[in-house]
């Protein structure tokens, strides 16, 4: 079965053969995205696909935990050597002169962080050093920003240090601002974490982005510049030599396109929940209890939006339901299971469409967004999973397989997240 499972993986990664410029400058306020596996990426040896995606689960049980009212600790990945971090990075100078960083995306944290100089732990050896850069700063405890940070404790000399857990990995960090440019736009005083112990190896090896929508993330720091409006268009996994896009502010984003009410959560500030209504396989509206769905401030159910997760979990009733109407409409074959994916097909055969029905705009994935393929018995796997057994999840994630070739929008001053196809691999 794994060794299956690494043929599936290393077929996701058959590349095609056009190739980019990885030092191309991005241009005003939009910035290149690269799959960790990119060959523009570092990190693209020392990340396994295959880890990533097997760890999937880990991310999935560490999203629930955001989601879930009840302090439930983090979930620590098995024993073995695991990287199951975010799967896309995006290029961001810190500091003058600026020192630049390869950080990852990930849409449903706050904080941002980065490893510095003198870090124990920390796996990278690109380190941000803050004595290198004149706009530098320590924040000291009295800082607003200091009670916006988790955990946040203060030093004898204080400023202003925090300890906080990622996936699997505790990072110990202390506040600083300075400047933050990306592509051409220009971010003073830009609060983040200077990572000086981390342990654990979930941890994005430069650093992480926190897009999310509570008060210390990107989104609310650039407010004026970019107006809590950004967009995103994921590449492929499979495209090694191409590039997506993060397109920051309210400029240049689609005009036209298809738009669901974005839902706040007021106790999980950070994600982008939206209401799914139903889901239809082929034309037929899947029956799944309302409560599997319905979105719920006090409990932490509904669905988000995720960029870190590989693809899409649902809750058990729903995604029961789901693949029983699609193993129905697959006529003359039966599934089989490979990996995580119970729902897989060999050789030839015709899939019913899959149709995610949110408030207000239904999308229809195109096969690469539904349809994970192996070379191995030629199967094609539902990229889809129920929430992993014994966990009490209540959180439907929207994955980045289902979102890859699409633009994300997130519009929060309207309240809307749009989305649209587009090809960027
Ligand atoms: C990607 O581009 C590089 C540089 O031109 C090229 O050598 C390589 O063959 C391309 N990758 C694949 C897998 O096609
Ligand atoms: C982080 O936790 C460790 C161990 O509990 C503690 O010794 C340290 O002071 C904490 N650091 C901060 C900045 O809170
Ligand atoms: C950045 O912070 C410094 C120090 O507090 C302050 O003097 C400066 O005005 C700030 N710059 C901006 C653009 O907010
Ligand atoms: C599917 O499984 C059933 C029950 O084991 C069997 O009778 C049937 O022939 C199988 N169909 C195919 C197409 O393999
Ligand atoms: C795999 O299946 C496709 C149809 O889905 C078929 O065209 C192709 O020949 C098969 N390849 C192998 C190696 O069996
Ligand atoms: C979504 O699809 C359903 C079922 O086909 C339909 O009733 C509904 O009007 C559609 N919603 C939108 C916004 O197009």
């Amino acid at each position: 079965m794994r060794s299956h499972l690494l043929i599936l993986l290393i077929s996701l990664l058959i590349l095609k053969s056009e190739s980019i410029n990885c030092n191309e400058k991005s241009h005003s306020s939009d910035l290149r995205v690269f799959h960790i596996n990119s060959q523009c990426s570092p990190f693209k040896t020392s990340v396994s696909w295959a880890d990533t995606l097997l760890q999937d689960k880990a991310r999935f049980l560490y999203l629930s935990s955001l989601a879930g009212v009840r302090k439930s600790s983090v979930p620590i990945a098995s024993g073995r050597a695991i990287v199951q971090s975010p799967t896309y990075i995006v290029r961001a100078n810190i500091g003058t002169p600026a020192q630049p960083m390869l950080v990852a995306l990930d849409t449903s944290n706050d904080a941002a962080w980065i490893p510095c100089s003198g870090c124990v732990g920390c796996s990278s050896s690109v380190l941000f050093d803050p004595s290198k850069s004149s706009s530098s700063r320590t924040l000291q405890c009295e800082a607003p920003q200091c009670k916006q940070a988790p955990n946040p404790s203060c030093t004898v000399s204080k400023s202003c240090g925090f300890n906080m857990t990622y996936g699997g990995s505790t990072i110990e960090a202390y506040l600083r601002q300075d400047t933050l440019t990306l592509a051409s736009d220009v971010i003073p005083n830009y609060t983040f974490g200077c990572i000086n112990k981390a342990s654990g190896t979930s941890l994005p090896a430069q650093g992480l982005m926190g897009l999310g929508r509570g008060p210390l993330s990107l989104i609310s720091q650039s407010q004026n510049l970019y107006q809590s409006t950004f967009s995103y268009c994921l590449p492929n996994s499979k495209s090694s030599n191409f590039s997506g896009s993060l397109r920051l502010g309210p400029k240049n984003q689609p005009i036209r396109i298809k738009t669901t009410p974005l839902l706040k959560n007021p106790r999980r500030s950070s994600l982008y929940y939206v209401n799914l209504v139903g889901i239809r396989v082929g034309n037929k509206i899947v029956d799944i209890p309302t409560s599997a769905l319905a979105f719920d401030p006090a409990t932490g159910a509904g669905t988000i939006f995720d960029s870190g997760t590989v693809y899409t979990r649902l809750v058990e009733p729903a995604y029961v339901a789901v693949r029983n109407e699609f193993r129905r409409r697959v006529k003359n074959a039966n599934a089989t299971s490979l990996g995580g994916f119970d729902t897989c097909y060999s050789g030839s055969v015709v899939f019913p469409s899959v149709t995610f029905m949110f408030a207000g705009m239904n999308v229809t994935l195109p096969p690469d967004n539904l349809l994970i393929h192996s070379s191995a018995g030629n199967l094609s796997c539902l990229a889809m999973a129920a929430a992993p057994v014994n966990v009490n999840s209540v959180l439907n994630v929207i994955a980045s397989m289902q979102q890859q070739n699409h633009r994300v929008l997130i519009d929060v001053p309207n309240s809307r997240l749009g989305i649209s196809r587009e090809t960027c691999t």
